[in-house]
């Protein structure tokens, strides 16, 4: 009898990923580089359930049902072209490779054509949820060899976590890198949702003097309306959690955050599409700014601010703060799926957001009862332009936009940084500017190097140069290009 699916990698996600699978129904091979961690899993956690460990890899391919099945749960880089290459000559044609780790789109792509050059089929799937996820139900995000989904589409589904209304968290993304890349932005954003928190909990520390105890209750409190989401309940149970001796564990843990570059990818795709991803690129550079520890404990020594304490309303301001969040999250979400937006006009990968959405509401670290907004919106309107224009959002903003840009002030006047909040108010006025200065722009642009400019006088695409200084001449920067 063969193995119905096949899972390398036994790290925490791969082994958690594993025993889920399992429960469902499915039996599993196992394969691990080292043969001493599959032994020990074996022997553990496996034990007595519908799953066998092999040494070699020949022995694993062959363990399983064709079209074979084959996750891998890497370390993204190297180790998956490896493994590919190790998998490769025991594969016969229509077999499914599947890289279910945090791997570069740009390097599923590439993959996608070696494998699938080779007479078999490649999968390059989003999996988030970190361990519980792993082994509860994740949020799964698959693309590439369309012709392996049917495959694919009863395991995948069955191990998904499941929203309240029985909805798997899981859907074909499309061709291509396009799994990984809707994986990539989930960890843009990801990246934008805990810094705007860690935000308000500096806000609500250094400008409101609140303690631990009343930050836990006012990230509980909201964990029950509008901002309800996994990263806003974990944060309550952070803030309440003790060290034996009574101390809070998070005034323990050193400000200087870690990162495994999923940021910084989501934020070089924006600049390659030329999409504006403000709030995110923010925060990660504060995480960047806050690995500085030494040097901004010699700053805050010499670099000193004539700052001012707040005197006004708090039960006001802890109202604004909550709203503020709420906005700046709309509009790290309006960016984020900009950028998918861009991306799938690039590649014709032609991603469904409603669905993206819809599989974000559960199993994942940015799941929320928000996302149900953001798919109602894109179900609404498949080709909405902008989350910021559907009548829900439009509504939020437009309502509780003066929160925002109180708390954004107030923390300028105090010298908190906030710089989540302040990059999400700036998108939303730039966004919401008739004229930019953007003309001036052109005109220093065309002033110093005729590079020409289009008149607001004339149809788009007319392009005009002036000889501002009387000098020049009239060859313009276009021109010299050809
Ligand atoms: C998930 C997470 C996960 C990510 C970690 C760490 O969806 O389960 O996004 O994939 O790798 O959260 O990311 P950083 O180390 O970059 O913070």
């Amino acid at each position: 009898m063969k193995n119905t699916f096949g899972l390398a990698g036994l790290a925490v996600m791969g082994e958690n990923l594993v025993l889920n699978i399992e429960s469902r129904g499915f039996s599993v091979s196992v394969y691990n580089r080292t043969y001493a961690k599959t032994e020990k899993f074996m022997a553990g956690r496996a034990r007595g359930k519908n799953i066998t460990g092999f040494e070699s890899v020949k022995s694993f391919v062959e363990s399983l049902e064709s079209p074979r099945r084959i996750m891998m749960m890497l370390k993204a880089g190297d180790p998956v072209d490896q493994f590919i290459d190790q998998l490769i000559p025991y594969l016969e044609e229509g077999d499914i490779i599947i890289d279910g780790g945090n791997s570069n789109f740009h390097d599923t792509i590439r993959r996608l054509e070696y494998v699938e050059q080779k007479g078999f089929r490649f999968i390059g799937s989003g999996v988030s949820g970190g361990e519980e996820g792993a082994l509860k139900g994740p949020s799964i995000m698959p693309g590439g060899s369309v012709a392996a989904w049917p495959y694919l589409e009863p395991v995948f589904m069955a191990a998904a976590a499941k929203v309240d209304d029985g909805t798997p968290c899981c859907a074909w993304m499309g061709p291509g890198g396009s799994g990984h890349f809707v994986k990539m932005v989930h960890n843009g954003i990801e990246y934008g949702d805990m810094q705007l928190i860690c935000e308000a909990y500096h806000f609500m520390k250094e400008i409101m003097g609140m303690d631990n105890n009343e930050i836990h209750s006012t990230f509980a409190r909201w964990n029950k309306g509008e901002l309800s989401s996994y990263l806003i309940e974990i944060t309550a149970e952070i803030m309440a959690f003790r060290d034996q001796d009574g101390f809070a564990v998070v005034d323990r843990v050193l400000d200087a955050a870690g990162q495994k570059g999923t940021g910084k990818w989501t934020v070089d795709a924006s600049l390659d599409y030329g999409i504006p991803l403000s709030l995110i690129s923010e925060s990660v550079f504060a995480r960047c700014l806050s690995s500085f520890k030494e040097l901004r404990t010699e700053a805050s020594k010499v670099l000193s601010g004539d700052v001012a304490k707040f005197a006004g309303d708090r039960p006001a301001l802890l109202e604004d703060l909550g709203k503020a969040l709420y906005c700046a999250k709309i509009i790290s979400y309006t960016q984020g799926f900009g950028l998918l937006q861009a991306a799938s006009e690039e590649y014709g990968w032609q991603l469904n957001y409603a669905d993206i959405a819809r599989i974000w509401r559960g199993g994942c670290i940015i799941r929320s009862a928000f996302l149900d907004r953001i798919a109602e919106a894109y179900t609404e309107n498949p080709k909405l332009a902008n989350v910021l224009l559907a009548p829900y959002f439009k509504e939020q903003l437009v309502g509780s936009q003066m929160s925002l840009r109180r708390v954004v002030a107030t923390a300028l006047m105090a010298g908190i940084p906030m710089p989540c909040h302040s990059a999400a108010i700036n998108y939303f006025d730039g966004l919401r500017t008739q004229r930019l200065p953007a003309n001036l722009l052109q005109a220093q642009r065309d002033y110093f190097g005729a590079h020409t400019y289009e008149r607001v006088d004339k149809p788009r695409g007319e392009w005009f140069h002036t000889n501002w200084t009387g000098r020049g001449g009239t060859t313009t920067s276009t021109s010299y290009s050809k």
